[in-house]
């Protein structure tokens, strides 16, 4: 295999497990490694950050934590994500990449902002860096900051989305032409057609969310994989353009919010619901009412549109060989359905 992003990272398959803020603990990235995969741990793993907000002090410690509690599960290379904070949040991040390059992760998945912040940081530290984007501006950035690799997140994933509302398909065709570093797609991708598909419009990997969600050893209640497992092509929801753009199961919670929106609260407003919500929640956060309670109707469920794709619960190992095993197949019908001269 001739595939810079394997070589850049020391991993056999090409395959990369997304970062999802809470549920992707280290079992779920160990396995991923373990896999032959690449495994990203982050934002905020682990139980200690479930129920209430740590300070930064305490926050960074159990990133350590769950950093050790990772490289004690797996001889592989991994990565550990780190969101770019704004306001109040800015602390938090600067800790966590301090912890990051303290502890050497060997790969730093950085999102949600711009890659001038942190990118020299990490690789001085010797991390390598891919940075999470929604544009070719944003790619054609992020190459000149340095960085070793390129996410691009189409509009079809699931949790916070680039503004921009750019897909997969449109997407990593026109940044695969506008950078030379490795690219990697993600958005829409469940199975071994979407990573052929990927790897044909240039990209050199795939970065996969919600398929992981349904992996064993992801740390999310059972009821959340159970909708996936039910999930169909129109379950989900692009919603909250005035706050911060996310896809979700559609449920109660998305329908009160984009009702809000659309009546044009204001942006405090908006906040004050996403905190204050109903009393079936019992206090709890909204992210922690799906992902620890279940709850399918309060909870704010993120998950991708290719949910409707996913039809089982299984292991990581599992996910992951039946992308590889499926890709000749796959390789097969094109050439049986592409016309030749
Ligand atoms: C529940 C959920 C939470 C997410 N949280 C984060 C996050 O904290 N940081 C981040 O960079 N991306 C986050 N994402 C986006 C994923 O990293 C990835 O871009 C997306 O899942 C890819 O699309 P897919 O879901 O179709 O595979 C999240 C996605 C989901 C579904």
């Amino acid at each position: 295999m001739n595939n810079r992003l394997c070589e850049l990272f020391g991993i056999k398959y090409p395959i990369i497990q997304a970062p999802m803020a809470y549920i992707t603990w280290a079992d779920l990235a160990a396995a991923v490694s373990n896999a032959g995969g690449l495994g990203t741990m982050g934002p905020n793993p682990g139980p200690g950050f479930q129920e209430e907000v740590p300070d930064v002090e305490q926050a960074g410690e159990l990133l350590r934590q769950e950093i050790r509690r990772l490289r004690d599960m797996t001889p592989n290379p991994f990565a550990v994500n780190f969101t770019i904070g704004r306001g109040k949040q800015i602390p938090y991040s600067d800790r966590f990449v301090e912890i990051g390059c303290e502890e050497r992760v060997p790969v730093a998945v950085v999102s949600m902002g711009s890659s001038s912040v942190y990118t020299k940081q990490l690789k001085a530290a010797g991390c390598k860096v891919l940075h999470a984007v929604g544009s070719v501006s944003h790619a054609v950035k992020a190459q000149a900051d340095g960085v070793d690799g390129i996410v691009c997140e189409g509009f079809e994933g699931g949790g916070h989305l680039g503004g921009e509302e750019l897909t997969t398909l449109v997407m990593v065709p026109q940044i695969a032409g506008a950078v030379d570093i490795p690219l990697v797609a993600g958005g829409g991708i469940g199975d071994a057609r979407g990573m052929v598909a990927a790897l044909a419009l240039g990209a050199e990997g795939i970065y996969m969310g919600t398929r992981f969600m349904v992996a064993r050893e992801c740390s999310i209640h059972n009821n959340v994989k159970q909708a996936l497992v039910d999930a169909t092509d129109t379950s989900t929801v692009a919603f909250g353009r005035s706050v911060m753009l996310s896809r979700s199961l559609k449920n109660k919670y998305t329908q009160e919010h984009m009702a809000l929106e659309a009546k044009g609260a204001s942006f405090e407003e908006m906040r004050d619901y996403e905190r204050s919500g109903t009393p079936s929640l019992k206090g709890r956060r909204r992210s922690a009412a799906a992902n620890v309670d279940g709850n399918l109707e309060y909870g704010s469920v993120g998950m991708g549109a290719i949910a409707g794709l996913i039809k089982e619960i299984s292991s990581a190992a599992d996910i992951i060989n039946g992308m590889v095993q499926g890709s000749p197949g796959v390789m097969q019908r094109l050439q049986e359905v592409l016309p030749t001269q």
